[in-house]
């Protein structure tokens, strides 16, 4: 039973969902008359824009990408690596970069500065969950579902070394899950 690795939930599924409806209204209002190109970032992010993007009342397409800076530990390290880039023609679109939490900030930073050189004709982020104190780059998103503390987080597609994605919820993870491992 994975719930018996969890200290602490966080964000029940309730919340979540009420919270992701809000983000789609927001973003519904934000971008009328506007084609987005929601680009997701795999795997962590799939679970939150799936929900979001069926929350959005507008022209959506969505395309994936995969960038790594984790190993199987819960510290970055601090280089991106993409292995799935979009497919999508993103000039003159309006893109939407979604990943599950921003931690550092290096991820996002770094995703950005790929997507600018398709020339898009804009590019905003979206974030479930946001551990503002650990940002280095003083990137902020413009779409944050929870800002929350510096703790180890899994769920909702959050993992810790590819395993817990399918909680639904988000909790803290025991630190002697890590011990194991
Ligand atoms: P950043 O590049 O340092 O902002 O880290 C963002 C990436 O790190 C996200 O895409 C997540 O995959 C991962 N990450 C950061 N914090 C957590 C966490 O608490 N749980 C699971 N993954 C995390
Ligand atoms: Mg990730």
């Amino acid at each position: 039973m994975i719930n018996q690795d969890i200290k602490e939930i966080l964000l029940t599924d309730d919340q979540i969902s009420k919270r992701v409806a809000e983000l789609g209204e927001e973003i519904t209002k934000d971008y009328v008359g506007k084609d987005i190109v929601m680009v997701v970032l795999l795997k962590g992010a799939a679970y939150f824009a799936t929900d979001l993007s069926r929350a959005i009342d507008s022209n959506l397409r969505l395309d994936f990408m995969v960038a790594s800076s984790y190993g199987n530990g819960t510290q970055t390290s601090g280089c991106v690596v993409v292995s799935l880039d979009v497919k999508e023609s993103l000039a003159g679109k309006h893109v939407i970069l979604v990943d599950d939490i921003i931690d550092t900030g290096t991820t996002f930073a770094t995703i950005i500065n790929l997507l600018k050189s398709h020339n898009p004709a804009s590019i905003k982020t979206a974030a479930l969950c946001d551990k503002v104190e650990r940002r280095i780059n003083g990137l902020q998103a413009d779409y944050v579902g929870f800002t929350i503390p510096d703790n180890f987080v899994v769920g909702y597609g959050l993992d810790y070394a590819g395993n817990y994605r399918n909680l639904p919820y988000i909790g803290i993870l025991k630190p002697s899950v890590y011990a194991r491992t």
